[in-house]
């Protein structure tokens, strides 16, 4: 029982110091472990934005499960942007910053049809680093991104502020 978000607050996990000391690791394991949940809210958001999108682009790793789940309820295309080296053939590159350096994504560069309007999905937004990435990937492959999607915003971070571009969807948020 519970709206979607306080299902989702109720069984995020908090880790403190993992994976190193001073963050806080915000697992969701239980929500993947609860029957029927995320086929759920993958209906949900295939609902809400029917007729809205063509594909969907699912954020390696974690990204890939609600992302996944999305796709089939909408019986929709599914892409995955992945983490370096992973892709075959001629990829597209998107670099974002992090806390310390910096990270990559890539898509492959025939993986999106030109003009497909796209739902990028997460599962957690921090800073926006890895969304905004994610959708400069989208608009490289000539994609229009038709909202970003993620399970849970930390908020505090700035990540909406960082993504205000995009029309951005949190199906809970809770404080970082
Ligand atoms: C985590 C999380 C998001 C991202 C959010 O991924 O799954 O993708 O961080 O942070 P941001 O908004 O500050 O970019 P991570 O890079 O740890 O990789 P993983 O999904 O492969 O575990
Ligand atoms: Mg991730």
């Amino acid at each position: 029982c519970g709206t979607p978000a306080e299902r989702i607050a109720g069984l995020l996990e908090d880790f403190p110091d993992h994976p190193a000391p001073g963050v806080v690791f915000r697992d969701l394991s239980r929500v993947y472990a609860e029957p029927g949940l995320l086929a759920g809210l993958a209906a949900q958001v295939a609902a809400d934005f029917r007729g809205a999108f063509d594909r969907v682009l699912a954020v390696e790793s974690r990204g890939f499960l609600l992302g996944a789940a999305v796709a089939a309820s909408a019986g929709l295309p599914l892409t995955l942007v992945r983490k370096p080296g992973k892709l075959p053939g001629t990829v597209h590159c998107a670099a974002y910053a992090l806390e310390y350096g910096e990270d990559r994504l890539e898509i492959r560069t025939d993986a999106v049809a030109p003009g497909d309007r796209v739902l990028c999905i997460d599962d957690v937004l921090a800073t926006g680093g890895t969304l905004g990435a994610a959708a400069e990937l989208a608009e490289a492959c000539g994609a229009k991104v038709a909202a970003l999607v993620v399970l849970v915003e930390l908020t505090g971070l700035g990540g909406r502020a960082s993504l205000a571009r995009y029309p951005l969807t949190a199906l809970c948020e809770v404080p970082a």
